[in-house]
């Protein structure tokens, strides 16, 4: 199958491309980038380049340009753009290839609340109600007929697969806290003097507390949903705060929830580990352990998600790591890709971290 990725020179870009290298799928990628068609996949990523250009995975071994990529005509397109220029420079590929999003562009439905969050209305409205919340485990069969595949954030991705059974199956009485660590590649390849080595090693700190940071309403919609879904009433309330810590990849995510006492009775290990069995049992990419807290090491280079707990009465903590850019990302991205074409779900793709 023939893949586009959009964005190649990006950090997920250049992960996208390193999967796609391996995906036993995939015959031919075409590596676009708006900055630079015309220069050698070499000067990117020389590694990928030696090891797969005697393969003819690599078209003609360059970085092409939008153009050229629309008119060879991908079957699948990875959009690894920032948000407000994704949807944009994707328009040539809607309704001819499926497109998988990792920007935010298609991830809220509501006009008003993206541009609160993103200080500019959502740039193809029009589609918005087409794109189908790519969070795999939860929206499995929806992906398998989608054509506009929004990825998730990394930070939703992180906090939303343990909590999503837990509020289906308890509810929540009060708020939600939830804490997350993430490293520095989280914000992508572009300068930014907040991010420059010495600002960030050796330090670490909170950013957009409370309900400040974009990714809140992607998280606060989601939840809500989840309770919907199972007959519960009320909005969710979220405190979401995220903080960089002097890391490469990986997040950390600690979550509080208070338990209603009408369900809390029913809270124990053995719950919760029936609980992420019912929901997960099938994914071969989320693994839970009430023992032991999971740290990112156990993910790094991986598609997986870890989650652990612990009970307090009726308060439950919530513990969860991802690699960003692979379950938080072009991971993530490639797995809706295998469950939208019927691959295997787990083709071109890592169960378990590196040391
Ligand atoms: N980093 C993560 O952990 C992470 C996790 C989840 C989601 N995401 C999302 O994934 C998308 C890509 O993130 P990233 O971390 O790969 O970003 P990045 O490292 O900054 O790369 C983005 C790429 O987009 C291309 N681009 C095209 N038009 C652009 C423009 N006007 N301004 C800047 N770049 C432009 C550039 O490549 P060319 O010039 O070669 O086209 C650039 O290399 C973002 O929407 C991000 O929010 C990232």
């Amino acid at each position: 199958m023939k893949a586009a990725i959009l964005g190649a020179t990006g950090y997920t870009g250049m992960i996208l491309l390193r999967l796609l290298s391996e995906h036993p799928e995939i015959d031919e990628i075409i590596a676009v980038s708006s900055s630079r068609a015309g220069k050698s996949i070499k000067e990117i990523d020389p590694g990928v380049y030696t090891a797969v250009k005697n393969k003819t995975k690599l078209t003609g071994g360059e970085l092409l340009s939008v153009a050229e990529a629309a008119e060879m005509q991908p079957e699948v397109t990875f959009a690894a753009l920032p948000h407000l220029e994704s949807a944009k420079i994707c328009a040539p590929f809607f309704e001819k290839s499926v497109v998988i999003d990792l920007s935010a562009d298609f991830r809220i439905k509501d006009p008003l609340i993206f541009e609160k969050a993103y200080g500019q209305p959502p740039e193809r409205q029009d589609l918005l109600n087409k794109a189908v919340y790519g969070l795999c485990e939860i929206y499995h069969d929806e992906i398998k007929t989608a054509n506009l595949i929004s990825n998730p954030g990394c930070y939703p991705t992180a906090t939303m697969l343990p909590l999503i059974p837990v509020l289906k199956e308890f509810g929540v009485d009060g708020k939600i806290v939830v804490n997350a660590l993430s490293g520095v590649s989280g914000a992508g390849k572009k300068a930014v003097f907040n991010n420059l080595f010495v600002e960030r090693t050796e330090n670490c700190g909170a950013y957009a507390p409370a309900k400040s940071h974009r990714h809140q309403p992607e998280i606060k919609k989601e939840l809500d949903i989840a309770l919907k879904s199972a007959g519960r009433n009320g909005d969710v309330n979220l405190f979401f705060t995220p903080h960089l810590v002097p890391l490469k990849r990986g997040m950390e995510i600690t979550t509080i929830i208070d338990i209603p006492e009408e369900t809390a009775s029913r809270l124990s290990d053995e719950a919760l580990d029936k609980l992420y069995t019912k929901y997960y049992e099938d994914s071969s990419f989320v693994a839970w352990d009430s023992g032991r807290l999971p740290q990112t090491r156990d993910v790094w280079g991986s598609n997986s998600c870890r989650i652990g707990w612990k009970i307090e009465g009726r308060s439950l903590m919530l513990f969860s790591v991802i690699d960003n850019l692979v379950k938080g990302a072009s991971g993530q991205a490639v797995q809706n890709m295998n469950i939208r074409f019927g691959f295997k779900e787990t083709a071109g793709l890592r169960v378990y971290g590196e040391l």
